[in-house]
């Protein structure tokens, strides 16, 4: 059995990461016939990609896919544990979940939990107390033993626990099933070194570790093959793809060999600005199926807050930084910001509201601090006087301008879009502009998986609307 430690998954040290090839052992395959499960996937991109393994794996052990719980064999919870809210989410849905088992009476359904909140201690106690019906817990590093923990879940009394606090490993090779034929998300660098105070990634994700060029580049060229349309590459701050690898060759060089495939388009999230260089700015301007588009966290604009958070750059830093970024042609930029982390000060939330009205986000996720077992800044939140209401309304008033500023971003759209399939409005199809902004338009369903023109004939806060041009 493997417990997750905090103490542990801070530790780091310079050992370079081991890559192992998975290899699916036949014995799991019937595991799943005539079985059904159901996945359900809170968080970011980086769970939404796991989860395609996750469906991979499953697929290898025949069992088919329901959205229907009811009739469910196999239920995962695959889970995060950025704010309190997500872990909320997840503990709810585990409690719905203990109801249908009780009342439909079924004795063999398997439950699983996994992803970030399978990495914290807090977590792995509440389980043992409260939910032990749960039948096994595998962490973030362990996706590869899923066939192995099933096997071992029907036979077994008590809830397995498989979570390792350190991994230094890369995984190739697990089977994937992608969630779309046009567009497909690429794994460049798991975890995170930063430890910016309030976030728990660092623990549940362990060490940076990039996968190797090789690997990637080939990923790419088979997606390009099949048709793919759109590359996302992944990782918690993928500006510091490679660095632990000591090769030499960082984000710029792997951008511009992944634009050499001919991809039509290539994305990538999350860019930490203390990680970006010129020659990644050079390299964005220069290859027209990189699309002009940076997701730039910015968390606070006042430098005493940031220092807390222990983000490593100043506002006139971030400020330098963005002015170079808007130098590209066509370019968007999104952020992500934090209110209310503990002792920030009116003055301090003036020099957020300040730096917003700079930089006229093209949209920004914003949150309110939530404590994070285990993270240096939930001591500081112990003695933090200011009252939520407060907090609240600063996140009101932010929201309030970074909506005004999302708007007049959208007004001035112009539309190649990617197809994604039908909009949530009645006979109209939806899809992403280069600049990543969300169209509805009428159109043809053969459409789908396509680059088409759309012309905007009208912008919303979060969606703009538009019609094909031919
Ligand atoms: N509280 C609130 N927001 C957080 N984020 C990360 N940790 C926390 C936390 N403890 C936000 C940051 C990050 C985004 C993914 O989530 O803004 O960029
Ligand atoms: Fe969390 Fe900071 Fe790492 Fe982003 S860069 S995952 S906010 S620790």
């Amino acid at each position: 059995m493997n417990l997750p430690s905090i103490v542990e998954a801070r530790k780091r040290t310079n050992e370079k990461p081991k890559f192992i090839n998975y290899k699916f052992e036949k014995e799991y395959s019937n595991l799943g016939k005539n079985k059904k499960y159901v996945l359900k996937t809170y968080g970011c991109q980086m769970n939404e990609h796991d989860s395609e393994n996750i469906r991979g794996l499953l697929n290898k052990m025949n069992y088919e896919e329901t959205s229907d719980m009811e009739e469910a064999d196999l239920i995962i919870l695959n889970t995060c544990s950025i704010r309190e809210n997500a872990h909320n989410k997840a503990f709810g849905m585990l409690g719905r979940i203990k109801h249908l088992k009780e009342e439909l009476n079924k004795k063999d359904l398997i439950v699983a939990l996994c992803g970030c909140m399978a990495q914290e201690e807090v977590t792995v106690s509440e389980i043992k107390e409260k939910y032990k019906f749960v039948d096994f817990v595998f962490g973030t590093h362990n996706l590869s033993e899923l066939p192995k923990l099933i096997s071992e879940a029907k036979e077994s009394k008590k809830t397995l626990f498989s979570v390792y606090s350190i991994e230094g490993n890369v995984i190739e090779g697990i089977p994937f099933k992608r969630d779309y034929k046009h567009k497909a998300y690429v794994n460049i660098i798991y975890g995170c070194n930063k430890f910016c105070t309030y976030c728990i990634v660092p623990y549940t994700r362990g060490k940076e570790r990039s996968r190797l060029k090789e690997e990637i580049i080939k990923e790419v060229e088979d997606l390009v093959k099949s048709g793919y349309q759109e590359v996302t590459l992944l990782g918690q701050n993928v500006n510091a793809y490679g660095t632990d690898l000591g090769l030499g060759y960082d984000l710029a060089d792997l951008l511009i060999e992944v634009a050499n495939t001919k991809i039509p388009r290539i994305r990538f999230v999350t860019s930490h600005p203390w990680n970006f260089t010129d020659r990644m700015l050079e390299v964005i301007k220069s290859y027209p199926n990189i699309m002009p588009y940076i997701h730039l966290p910015l968390q606070s604009g006042s430098d005493r807050i940031l220092k807390l958070m222990g983000r490593r750059y100043t506002s006139e830093e971030y400020k330098r930084l963005f002015d170079k970024i808007k130098l590209i042609p066509n370019v968007t930029v999104t952020t992500d910001i934090i209110v209310g982390f503990p002792g920030e000060t009116e003055e301090d939330f003036a020099e957020t509201i300040k730096m917003v009205e700079y930089c006229k986000y093209d949209g920004a996720y914003t949150f309110i601090y939530s404590p994070r077992v285990g993270t240096p800044a939930a001591k500081l939140y112990e003695q933090d006087k200011t009252p939520i209401e407060v907090k609240e309304e600063r996140l009101y008033r932010l929201n309030k301008l970074v909506n005004e500023y999302y708007l007049q971003s959208n007004l001035k759209m112009i539309g190649i879009v990617l197809v994604d399939g039908l909009s949530t409005k009645e006979n109209e199809l939806c899809g992403y502009t280069e600049n990543n902004k969300l169209v509805n338009f009428p159109g043809d369903k053969e459409l789908i998986g396509k680059i088409v023109k759309v012309k905007i004939e009208d912008a919303k806060s979060f969606s703009l609307d538009g019609v094909l041009v031919e």
